[in-house]
């Protein structure tokens, strides 16, 4: 493996890596070694990126489409060129398995693609004013302009594809960006700049303070320079976010607790691989991870069986190994919670068929049947590789108890019958309804985003550029 451990990194400002005050280890979720000493920022150092990003606003507002969108198809292809390095650094930082940390890699190369295309196709539209009386003779249009300065706070659970789906179409919209990555995967973002840099992008357009939600996030989301906030995380910090930015734009795509329904006469064995895919898939830890199954109570038990069966198949391990499926959960803090969890399924009548236990910081696959709702299995976001599934009557029952939850993000089902489709469609209170998918399916063109403590705007590069952007009307009087 050729990524280099140990590292004392440096703060990305201005253009410039710059020695930090403070310093704290990074360590490896799974074999807990430190990697790297990655800096804390202070209020004095996130306040140095704030004013360059401010001070480069004017450069990036003016740069022509073209070459913005030169800067995202160059840091393309040295993506591409550095693709492999790129996955090992996620596979170490995250733990994830490096066959879905090179997926990642790959989607992290289209969303910069599409944000390259993006670019190139922000419009406005002309108004018929003469339609109201008093419009007459006219001419009237709207442009997007660029915001200014955006603050971009992300997760761990995808350190490159989700800080894309930020600097992309900020990049795009002329934007500049202070990014702070979250604390558990800083590496990603620092090998972001890198790339960056090398792609042409100005001084001062992308900075990057790693540190703690408290200092680098409070003083993103509560200066006034800082235009917008983009922020993808935990819905307790989502809303805390949004009480204190006061007129910012604010994007947030927060947690889920995501189901699927199963209706009565769907092919098991098709939709299994689907399942088990959507459910342990780096380690559940994806805010549409397959968490709940309302499945109809005549496939129920050969469904139990053949998805414990495959289940039981997956390998867990080092994410280094490319045959590992499942490996650590991101900190010893979310093993412990989740033990505790279903604990407290087990002792409220949730039968465990299968995992149930960690082995070190690796929380096997585990597989509950007939939790109740009001369980934290099931009304909260496990974040871990646990499924629920529970038999139904009927899709009517099945859509209530989907929609009986605090979020709504994505949701799926798998149906023979076009009717119980188009009804899921509607009924279903979440912000994407997947017909005969799991709710895990995301591809970076789509819009993506959720409803209730799920979140609010749109992430998907088209939709991203339109909350980064601000439409401004300009009337020509031809009287
Ligand atoms: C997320 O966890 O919100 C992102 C899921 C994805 O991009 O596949």
């Amino acid at each position: 493996m050729g990524v280099q451990t140990g590292l004392k990194k440096k703060l990305f400002i201005d253009g410039e890596w710059i020695e930090a005050q403070n310093y704290t280890s990074l360590i490896s979720p799974y074999s807990e070694e430190i990697i790297g000493e990655i800096p804390t920022a202070t209020e004095e150092e996130v306040e140095k990126a704030i004013e360059a990003a401010y001070r480069a606003r004017e450069v990036m507002a003016k740069m022509p489409a073209h070459k913005r969108s030169a800067i995202l198809e160059k840091l393309v292809s040295l993506l591409e060129a550095r693709a492999d390095e790129a996955a090992e650094i996620i596979a170490l930082e995250a733990a994830k398995p490096i066959t879905i940390a090179k997926g990642e890699v790959a989607r992290t190369i289209q969303t910069y693609k599409f944000a390259a295309e993006e670019a190139k196709r922000i419009h406005g539209e002309t108004i018929q004013l003469d339609a109201a009386p008093g419009g007459e003779n006219r001419v009237a249009y709207t442009v997007r302009e660029p915001l200014g300065v955006i603050g971009a706070i992300t997760p761990f659970n995808f350190p490159m594809n989700l800080v894309a789906h930020k600097v992309g179409p900020a990049i795009a919209a002329g934007n500049t960006i202070v990014l702070k990555p979250a604390s558990q995967t800083p590496l990603s973002s620092y090998f972001l700049a890198d790339l960056l840099h090398e792609a042409g992008l100005p001084s001062g357009a992308l900075n990057v303070v790693t540190g703690s939600g408290r200092v680098a996030g409070e003083k993103l989301v509560t200066d006034p320079r800082v235009q917008a906030i983009t922020f993808t995380g935990s819905p307790a910090v989502g809303i805390g976010i949004r009480n204190k930015a006061g007129l910012k734009r604010v994007t947030l795509e927060l947690g889920s607790n995501a189901a699927l329904i199963v209706d009565k006469g769907v092919d098991v064995d098709k939709i299994i691989p689907r399942c088990v895919t959507g459910a342990f898939s780096f380690q559940g830890q994806v805010c549409i991870s397959l968490q709940r199954v309302y499945i109809h109570e005549s496939l129920f038990d050969t469904f139990v069986e053949k998805f414990v069966e495959a289940s039981a198949k997956l390998q867990i391990g080092d994410p280094l190994n490319p045959k590992t499926d499942v490996s650590a959960l991101i900190s010893k803090g979310d093993v412990q919670r989740t033990l505790d969890w279903i604990e407290e399924a087990k002792q409220h009548g949730a039968e465990v068929a299968a995992g149930g236990r960690a082995e070190g910081n690796v929380l096997l696959p585990t597989i509950l049947l007939n939790a109740d709702k009001a369980l934290k299995v099931s009304c909260q976001e496990v974040f871990a590789p646990i499924v629920i599934i529970n038999k139904v009557q009927s899709v009517e029952e099945a859509f209530e108890l989907v929609n009986d939850s605090r979020y709504g993000l994505q949701a799926g089902i798998y149906t023979e019958n076009i009717n119980t489709a188009l009804l899921a469609a509607e009924k279903l209170h979440v912000g994407g309804v997947m017909i005969n998918d799991i709710p895990t399916f995301r591809v970076d063109n789509m819009p993506y985003g959720g409803v209730k403590e799920s979140g609010v705007g749109r992430e998907g590069i088209k939709y991203a550029v339109e909350e980064m952007t601000e439409m401004k009307l300009v009337v020509f009087n031809r009287n």
